[in-house]
């Protein structure tokens, strides 16, 4: 089986990325402002390389289509769309949630900051359940460009 090679480095970058969003949230629970910081500023800048992985392989590859039976079709974009819509909400939300922290509007951070990593926390595994149903258990789809491959045509 071939491996694609960009798909298997940018799902990685996200399931660290919640790795450190999540130790990041357990350390300012814990009262670790410090640690807190440094945590999440990684998640970020994993989050961030995810992103740029993932844009320059859309526009300059085109996205890859569901290689999987027909009847499992409608589910499976239903679910990327799900996908989609949560990391994007995440990504707004995570650039908020920085700016509230480096302006020190604490309060407005730690309520946004909670939105942010839930919904960082639930991009990841969703992510790496689509990487799954993409490339290990129905490998074959073709790339496409990006439109075509997210309404399934
Ligand atoms: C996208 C990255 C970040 C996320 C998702 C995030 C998330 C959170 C969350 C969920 C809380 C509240 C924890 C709780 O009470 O359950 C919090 C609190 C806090 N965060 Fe962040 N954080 C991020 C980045 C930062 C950065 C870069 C700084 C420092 C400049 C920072 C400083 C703080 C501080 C000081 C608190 C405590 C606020 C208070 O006690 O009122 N955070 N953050």
């Amino acid at each position: 089986m071939k491996i694609a090679i960009l798909p298997t480095i940018s799902t990685s970058f996200i399931v660290i990325s919640a790795i450190f969003v999540a130790f990041g949230w357990y350390h300012i629970v814990k009262g670790n402002r410090e640690t807190h910081q440094k945590l999440m500023l990684w998640g970020s800048g994993f989050a961030l390389a995810f992103f740029l992985i993932y844009a320059s392989r859309t526009i300059f590859i085109g996205n890859t289509s569901f290689g999987g039976p027909e009847n499992l079709k409608l589910a499976y974009h239903l679910f990327l769309f799900f996908h989609i819509t949560l990391a994007t909400l995440a990504g707004v939300f995570g650039i908020v949630t920085l700016l509230h922290a480096f302006n020190k509007r604490f309060a407005k951070h730690r309520k946004i900051g909670r939105w942010t990593a839930v919904m960082w926390l639930l991009t990841a595994p969703t992510g790496v359940a689509v990487y799954i149903l993409l490339y290990l258990m129905y490998p074959g789809g073709e790339t496409k460009p990006m439109i075509d491959a997210i309404l399934g045509l």
